[in-house]
């Protein structure tokens, strides 16, 4: 198994690391030392995201890729080793969300919702196994506690993320024979602009996308023999907004 606690120059390939989460995990493993990869659907978003984090290209890599194409996923993990030449922590964290009620909730956004939250976490993690294999890395998913706790209008959500919690646990125990560790994160209300939400001050009572990130710290530093499986996290005092 790795020894994550010295994590300088280890290589994080980070899904949706656009904005959000993803974005303030990044952040967080630059400051640790660590060289990240981030995607979107837009190499245009990937790329200005990526001069936020204020480093250049020999720690900051920009990619475009749709989780949802294997393909892609396929290539964007490529592009991580020609670049950095290896990979040590997969962050599958793109997702979407589309909210309605059963009779209102269209195919397409069903499709979306399982091709990018759970069809999309498959690609990813078998597009970066034997690259984790290689390094006995680290993947972690970020699930929801949707995928404990059910809503109304939340069918297609819901169903994404119940099934990425399976998919994440049953990953783990595949894996961690071959020395690569798998955590599945499960967020509670996270300060972004997920689901066409506007951040503002009113979300400040959130958990803030660089409270992930110092989780996610903290799970790479854990000592090699443990190993928190699943992780739920929700504010600490519930508000409104
Ligand atoms: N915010 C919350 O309260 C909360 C709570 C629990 C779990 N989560 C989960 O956390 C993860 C990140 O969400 P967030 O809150 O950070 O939302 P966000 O700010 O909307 O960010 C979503 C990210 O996913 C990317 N993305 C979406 N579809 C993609 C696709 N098909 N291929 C590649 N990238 C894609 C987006 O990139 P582009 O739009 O630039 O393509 C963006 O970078 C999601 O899996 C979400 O379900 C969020």
């Amino acid at each position: 198994m790795i020894i994550m606690n010295e994590l300088k120059d280890k290589v994080a390939y980070i899904t949706g690391g656009s904005k959000g989460i993803g974005l303030g995990v990044a952040k967080s493993l630059l400051e640790k030392g660590m060289k990240v990869a981030i995607t979107s659907r837009s190499l245009k978003s990937a790329q200005y995201a990526a001069k936020t984090l204020g480093a250049d290209s020999s720690r900051v890599l920009a990619l475009e890729s749709h989780v949802a194409s294997m393909e892609s996923e396929k290539k964007a993990v490529q592009a991580v080793l020609d670049h950095f030449g290896q990979l040590d922590v997969t962050i599958a964290n793109a997702g979407v969300g589309h909210f309605a009620g059963f009779e209102d909730l269209t195919e397409e956004q069903w499709n979306d919702t399982i091709d990018t939250n759970l069809t999309g976490v498959f690609n990813t993690v078998k597009a970066s196994l034997a690259a984790l294999k290689a390094s006995k890395g680290y993947v972690i998913t970020i699930a929801s506690l949707a995928g404990t706790n059910f809503f109304e209008n939340g069918t297609a959500y819901n169903a994404s993320k119940f099934g990425l919690v399976g998919f994440s646990q049953a990953l783990m125990l595949d894996v961690r024979k071959h020395g690569i560790k798998v955590t599945t994160i499960m967020p509670g209300s996270v300060a972004t602009a997920f689901g066409d939400h506007q951040v503002t001050e009113k979300d400040a009572w959130k958990i803030q996308p660089e409270d992930i990130g110092e989780m996610v710290v903290g799970l790479l530093e854990m000592n090699p023999r443990t190993l928190p499986s699943k992780i739920e996290v929700r504010p600490a005092v519930p508000g409104k907004s």
